[in-house]
């Protein structure tokens, strides 16, 4: 199976199995280029359903899934899905062009036997062009190889609820898709999306102003949160509710300090990962840090990262250049859940 989409349908829809929730966009192609939002829902699956990306209950994933999509549209049977964690490998590769375009696949292969250190075997292996040199010599690409087994576990699971996979991407260029889709990139210097999700954090370097390389941190919300419930004696069903902004903290400043604290692992994988890409940009640093996954929704927690990396940043909102009807968000704004959806909105956005 390819592992890069293409689809040319007006109507497209993205699902994002994260290990906190399920996330459904489903998106209109205008003719006139916009993307229109017709639909969007999340719903929790049920704890450690999901564990390091690893499905663990097919059952209590897939049935979250089916009350997702059926809550936008039942008539959904395509998707597009996206991978990300320790069983996908991302690489950013120089390649010759070869005289016959077609064997272009071929000398990618070459390349990325030299790069996995483990070699192909057992991998499926896919990638997408980022640039081509002005004189049609050589190709800047992205090179992706998951583990067959660990995609094959998501297509089941699809397949066994009825879907069909239209396409399979991974969570840095679905995000990279959203920004450059939402903001316009001004600047050379490098600059990183970080994705705060609930087990993991993605991050998507940029630097003249594409992508340059990826990095996951296996730190999120969940270490968070679960700092939080020591520090101050909760229960499990009542942090959950503080944390999905259910209930509010009863002392606000007494929870930003210990949010403060409670992000030092997440500091500390984001300084490593800053390092690891400081290195390949001989020395550059980060410029700007656009903020975007559930994690974003926790009240001060932008601003603490922001402050202890002294990068400033920005909120990297995936609805904010979607054409919608307002009915769509009669409860709430849409900035109260947008950041949550941007995995979700890349996926559907891609058509090349
Ligand atoms: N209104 C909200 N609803 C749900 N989650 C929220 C809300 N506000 C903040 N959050 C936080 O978002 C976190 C989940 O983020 P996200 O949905 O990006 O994770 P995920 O994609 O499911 O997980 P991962 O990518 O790590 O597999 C939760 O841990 C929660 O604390
Ligand atoms: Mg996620």
């Amino acid at each position: 199976m390819k592992i890069f989409s293409k689809k040319k349908d007006s109507v497209s829809v993205g699902l994002d199995i994260g290990s906190f929730s399920i996330k459904v966009i489903q998106l209109e192609h205008l003719p006139n280029g916009d993307a229109k939002l017709l639909g969007y829902s999340m719903k929790e699956i049920p704890r450690e359903a999901i564990v390091e990306k690893e499905i663990r209950d097919h059952e209590g994933v897939l049935d979250s899934i089916q009350t997702a999509i059926e809550k936008v549209d039942p008539a959904i049977r395509e998707v597009s899905i996206s991978l990300c964690g320790r069983r996908v490998f991302t690489d950013i590769l120089q390649v010759k062009i070869p005289k016959k375009k077609e064997n272009l696949r071929e000398s990618i292969m070459v390349e990325a036997e030299q790069k996995l250190p483990m070699g192909t075997e057992g991998l499926t292996i896919d990638y997408d062009i980022i640039k081509e040199s002005p004189d049609g010599e050589t190709a800047e690409v992205v090179m992706v190889a998951v583990h067959s087994d660990f995609l094959r576990d998501y297509v089941l699971l699809l397949q066994d609820g009825g879907y069909h996979i239209l396409g399979v991407d991974v969570d840095y260029i679905s995000l990279y898709n959203v920004l450059k889709q939402n903001i316009d990139i001004e600047t050379d210097d490098p600059q990183v999306i970080i994705n705060i999700g609930h087990s993991i954090t993605n991050l998507t370097f940029i630097q003249n102003k594409v992508y340059q390389g990826v990095r996951d941190i296996s730190s999120g919300t969940l270490d968070i949160w679960r700092s939080l419930q020591n520090r101050f004696r909760i229960t499990p069903e009542d942090i959950h509710k503080l944390m999905t902004g259910a209930s509010q903290w009863e002392d606000p400043a007494e929870f930003q300090s210990g949010l403060f604290a409670a992000t030092d692992e997440l500091k500390m994988g984001l300084d490593m990962a800053f390092s690891y890409f400081e290195n390949l940009s001989k020395g550059q640093s980060i410029s700007r840090l656009y903020i975007t996954g559930g994690g974003t929704l926790i009240p001060f927690l932008t601003d603490i990262i922001s402050e202890k990396l002294e990068i400033p940043h920005q909120i990297l909102d995936p609805f904010s250049r979607l054409v919608y009807e307002p009915s769509l968000f009669t409860n709430q704004t849409p900035d109260k859940v947008s950041p949550m959806f941007s995995v979700a909105v890349g996926l559907a956005l891609r058509r090349d």
